[in-house]
């Protein structure tokens, strides 16, 4: 990892950083508009200090040769949206480019470093890379996202980035809350054979509708020179780093000052403020959300009629002497017309209700046939079949209106916890049962096919120790997944909660012990083999009693039979990535075993997997555990509540054993199975009185910090689901 990665750490170029906002903005005079060059700069923006909202708002304007330029930090900001909270910066391509002078490849890598008050809007914007033998990524707190691009010169086509096969240019989904990213190449994938006829490969994290792929982008430096190597990107921002119902309690900071505001919440970067519906201009500024006056714009506001505007609205109407007909306005005729008129209306209005009517039985058997057809395209009639030939197993199939109920239609409230791949909700079924209900984002073609075979495997899986799976709801486009509810939180949030408990390592083990049984179970006993993918603290959950729950199955993958196969899009989590999949993009058991081996470390340290504001040398967990050890200063990194005499030989036996599950080649690492043979062995010598003098004492120790995890886990129970929902944030490591 050090050799392979040095350029990645010491070659990069300056970090841009937006300057931090301040907690709370201070009350400021009113908004001065003003301009820079041909751009306005709206307030809570400004230019100086006086006309800003705080000084996380304060922008520069400056003449840049014969240009003049507006700048945050050092981003240029190319607009700003007040009504959408947006803001458009120019951020960097990064590029690796055949260098003929050393024959070998040069890296100008990206690297952007967003301040609290913005996150890149994932629906903006995507990561996009170009090539003909590139695999690039962004690599963010959380994530790892990128794809694999190649060429076949006959399906090159300008505008075409598909990420097909032979398309030069992939792009792929910006997940939510993306805050900080470096971008990197693998150095397997590189231009040094084909450089005469595409010369680089670049990524960029960009905006999705400024970018239009050419063919010529391949075959010359066009893309990189256009901008001086500058793209288009949209952050979102918030006003202050709190929630409207925080914000709200002091009027004094409180930023949507206009009357007939709204705030908006947005969990990454604080509130904001917007016009309610009906008025248009600045919240921020006091009476600056002014009526609409939709009497002027009969195109978006039509009205036959006399139109009158009133705050908020507006009332079309007709003129005295003239009824409504059909939208339009008639003279009214008294006389013998009445009669034909009103009979004539009546039927009309008849003839409407039932081509309504039929109308919506069309649209109904529509969505039948939609959810007929994902249901099948996900392999439900063979897992349909299965379930009815096996009697007796709880899998369920679940309709779509099932799971809308459960979770009150995906609340936003309900959500638990967020991942790389989708959301996990809480709900309710009609039985009263708590389940979590997994929704991902995406899905690629090839595990759609097998999605109903999968379940099927997953269905059978039964340890005490994994997460239950339901049921699975396959009629919509991205199947859902529905597990049994783990009311304690995950390991994560033990281990680094903000909650004081001290953690005993008798608890520890136990719960190490467990999940490498269950994970030993999924790669040994199953048939076949299941590869977890995506193993972390995060990942591992606490039942009422804190037993250990292995969960997330989302990124596993049936362990391949053909070892050939490949999977072109890496995804996993920072920090916990096996070194070796991230070179060969093959998923395999010792993979697991790595990702594994950083939890352990987490129990023994309590520190995080990758700690991006630390150090250099520190930033990864893994790293430095490995350079402690080689230095033989374990204690100098073990977490102080275990570090003790009594512990010491338990704690250096841990370490070893997570030292091996670290080795940088798959092939050294022990299986899942050792490594849970040698946790259950030392839990046993920990747990039995031969092994020390005065066992007892040790003994009651034990079982008193397990009586009062326990009695804990009673009264904190709610306070535990409160948390997860606010820390949802949090989980997504
Ligand atoms: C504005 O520019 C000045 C001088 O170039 C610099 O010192 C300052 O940090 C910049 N401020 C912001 C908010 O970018
Ligand atoms: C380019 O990739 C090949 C494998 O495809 C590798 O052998 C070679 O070392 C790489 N070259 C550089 C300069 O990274
Ligand atoms: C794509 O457009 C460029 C000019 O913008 C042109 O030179 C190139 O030949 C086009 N490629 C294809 C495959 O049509
Ligand atoms: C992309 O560029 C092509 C020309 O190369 C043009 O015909 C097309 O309209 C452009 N598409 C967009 C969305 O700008
Ligand atoms: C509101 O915020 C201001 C400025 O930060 C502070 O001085 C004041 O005490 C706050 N008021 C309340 C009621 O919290
Ligand atoms: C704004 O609202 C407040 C209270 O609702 C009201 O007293 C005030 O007159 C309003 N201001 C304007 C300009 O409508
Ligand atoms: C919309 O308003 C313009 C001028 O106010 C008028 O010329 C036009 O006919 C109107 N269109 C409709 C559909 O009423």
């Amino acid at each position: 990892m050090e050799m392979k990665f040095s350029w990645l750490l010491l070659g990069l170029p300056a970090v841009w950083m937006l300057a931090a906002a301040a907690d709370v903005p201070a009350a400021r005079g009113p908004g001065c508009s003003a301009r820079c060059g041909e751009m306005d700069v709206p307030y809570p923006y400004g230019l100086d200090p006086q006309c800003a909202i705080h000084d996380g708002f304060v922008l520069n304007c400056t003449t840049v040769g014969r240009a003049t330029k507006l700048f945050h930090g050092g981003l240029e900001v190319i607009k700003i949206s007040v009504p959408d909270g947006k803001a458009w910066v120019k951020t960097w391509i990064s590029r690796q480019c055949y260098d003929q002078t050393t024959n070998g490849m040069l890296y100008n890598n990206a690297q952007l470093w967003l301040g609290n008050q913005y996150v890149l809007s994932a629906d903006d914007n995507k990561v996009i890379v170009i090539g003909c033998k590139s695999l690039a990524y962004m690599w963010s707190d959380s994530y790892i996202i990128g794809c694999s691009s190649t060429c076949d010169i006959k399906a090159l086509k300008n505008s075409s980035c598909s990420g097909a096969d032979g398309d030069g240019c992939c792009q792929a989904d910006l997940p939510k809350g993306v805050k900080k990213y470096i971008s990197y190449f693998n150095v397997d994938y590189n231009t040094s054979q084909i450089w005469q006829s595409t010369p680089c490969n670049y990524i960029a994290v960009m905006e999705t509708a400024a970018f239009n792929f050419s063919t010529t982008y391949l075959t010359s430096t066009v893309f990189y020179d256009m901008d001086n190597s500058l793209i288009p990107t949209v952050l979102e921002w918030g006003v202050a780093r709190n929630t409207c119902g925080q914000a709200r309690t002091n009027k004094t900071t409180y930023a949507c000052v206009s009357n007939n505001s709204d705030c908006i919440d947005n969990n990454y970067v604080g509130y904001r403020c917007k016009c309610s519906p009906g008025y248009k201009g600045n919240p921020y500024v006091s009476d600056g959300c002014t009526d609409i006056d939709e009497c002027q714009d009969n195109v978006t506001y039509p009205c036959a009629g006399i139109c009158k505007n009133t705050q908020g609205h507006f009332t079309c109407s007709c003129p005295p002497g003239q009824d409504r007909i059909n939208g339009l306005c008639v003279k009214a005729h008294k006389s013998i017309w009445v009669a034909p008129v009103v009979g004539g209306s009546v039927g009309l209005v008849v003839l409407l209700i039932v081509a309504t009517c039929a109308y919506l039985i069309r649209e109904r058997r529509k969505l039948h046939r939609i959810k007929q057809k994902y249901f099948r395209q996900h392999g439900g009639l063979i897992l349909f079949e299965e379930m009815k030939s096996q009697q007796g197993t709880a899998f369920k199939i679940f309709s779509e209106e099932e799971l809308q109920q459960a979770t009150h239609r995906f609340d936003e409230h309900w959500v638990i916890g967020h991942g790389g791949h989708g959301k996990v909700y809480k709900g309710v079924l009609k039985t009263e049962v708590e389940v979590a209900v997994k929704r991902c984002m995406t899905i690629d073609e090839q595990h759609k096919k097998e999605f109903g075979k999968e379940m099927l495997i997953l269905s059978q899986i039964n340890h005490k120790n994994i997460v239950k799976i339901l049921g699975c709801c396959l009629e919509v486009e991205v199947p859902m997944l529905v597990y049994e509810f783990i009311p304690n939180g995950t390991l994560f949030d033990l281990i680094h909660g903000n909650h004081g408990r001290h953690i005993s390592l008798g608890t520890r083990l136990r719960i190490a012990c467990e999940s490498s049984e269950a994970l030993a179970y999924l790669h040994s006993c199953a048939s076949p083999p299941i590869l977890h993918g995506d193993v972390k603290s995060t990942n591992i959950l606490l039942d009422g009693d804190y037993t250990a729950k292995v969960s997330d199955f989302g990124a596993s993958i049936l362990a391949p039979s053909d070892k050939s196969q490949f999977v072109t899009l890496v995804q996993g989590t920072c920090g916990y990535l096996d070194p070796e999949y991230m070179q060969t993009c093959q998923l395999t058991d010792k993979s697991d075993v790595y990702s594994f081996g950083v939890v352990l470390l987490e129990l023994l340290t309590r520190k995080k997997a990758l700690n991006l504001e630390g150090p250099e040398h520190e930033k990864s967990l893994s790293m430095r555990f490995l350079s402690v050890m080689k230095e033989n200063k374990l204690e100098d990194i073990l977490d102080d509540q275990i570090k003790s005499n009594e512990n010491l030989e338990y704690l250096e036996e841990i370490a070893e054993l997570a030292r091996q599950c670290l080795d940088m080649s798959g092939v050294n690492r022990p299986s899942m199975m050792e490594v849970a043979d040698n946790l259950g062995r030392l839990r046993k010598v920990m747990q039995h009185p031969w092994a020390h003098e005065n066992s007892e004492e040790l003994d009651n120790l034990l079982g008193e910090s397990s009586m009062s995890m326990v009695s804990s886990a009673v009264t904190t129970e709610a306070f535990s689901i409160e948390k997860r929902v606010a820390m949802g944030l949090e989980s997504g490591r």
